[in-house]
């Protein structure tokens, strides 16, 4: 059935990677909610089918490792919905692993799926969107490529901090083009993980909140339906911070 047209993002296609779980999974709902037709790419088929079998939306497999396999199953979802107008680089490993321990293929693997992989995913869809003469980007970063911090590996916070030199580069390339690239950079947003966490270690992360309490993921949904939004149409370029106020700049 047609969405009614007062939705923000009715009208409106989303292609969003590892949106089998967590963030990603939520950013689908959100990006459906707002009245937008979602195809969910993960290299978990079965989880992204799952949450399209909850919202209607169009699951593929991806390894965003491999471009033309990414390629081609971008193109898979324009062949769908017919074109797509927003991407959000969700997809990426988080390992926790001291820097002192990190071997050369895990290095490897978490700059190859969290980085080079955005980095595909922005050329791919950038390519698209240049043609058409809008569109919406949107990338996962995190505060932990703005800031240090000892629960994420060097690793995932290189791969957050050149996420956010990425966006802004693919940013300027494309606004001559009508489309926009943004970052988001969430932190403490609650999470499977986070409620099995022993209370008084979670009660002294949460202590550490200036807002008092973690995020929600439907937070950082409701900030990439924003970004998609008409209403953001002015902007580009942009670190989007999600952090109850842990990191102010
Ligand atoms: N959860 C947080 O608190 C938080 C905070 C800051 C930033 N982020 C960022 O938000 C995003 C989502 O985080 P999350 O906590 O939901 O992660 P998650 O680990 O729960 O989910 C990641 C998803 O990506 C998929 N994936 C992994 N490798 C892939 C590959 N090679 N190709 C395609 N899909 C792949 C996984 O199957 C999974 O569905 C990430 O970019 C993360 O860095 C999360």
């Amino acid at each position: 059935m047609a969405k009614p047209a007062l939705l923000p993002l009715s009208g409106r296609v989303a292609f969003v990677t590892g949106a089998g779980q967590g963030l990603g999974a939520a950013i689908a709902r959100g990006l459906s909610e707002a009245g937008a037709r979602v195809a969910l790419a993960d290299i978990e088929l079965a989880n992204a089918e799952a949450v399209a079998a909850e919202i209607g939306g169009l699951a593929l497999q991806l390894d965003v490792r491999d471009e033309a396999a990414f390629s081609g199953c971008f193109d898979r979802a324009v062949a769908h919905f017919g074109a797509v107008d927003i991407m959000v680089n969700n997809a990426a490993r988080t390992p926790t692993t001291s820097l002192w321990d990190i071997t050369p293929g895990e290095w490897d693997d978490v700059l190859a799926i969290n980085l080079r992989g955005s980095f595909f995913g922005c050329r791919i869809a950038g390519r698209h969107m240049r043609e058409r003469g809008e569109g919406r980007i949107v990338n996962l970063s995190s505060m932990a490529g703005q800031q240090a911090s000892s629960a994420t590996g060097v690793h995932y916070a290189a791969s957050k901090a050149g996420l956010l030199a990425l966006t802004r580069s693919f940013a300027q390339e494309l606004a001559p083009h009508g489309v926009t690239v943004n970052a988001l950079a969430p932190a403490a947003i609650g999470s499977p993980a986070l409620e099995a966490m022993e209370p008084a270690r979670r009660q002294a992360l949460q202590a550490g909140i200036p807002l008092g309490r973690f995020g929600l993921a439907e937070e950082v949904a409701a900030a990439v339906v924003y970004l998609a939004s008409p209403a953001a149409a002015f902007i580009t370029g942009a670190t989007l911070d999600l952090n109850g106020g842990r990191f102010m700049r």
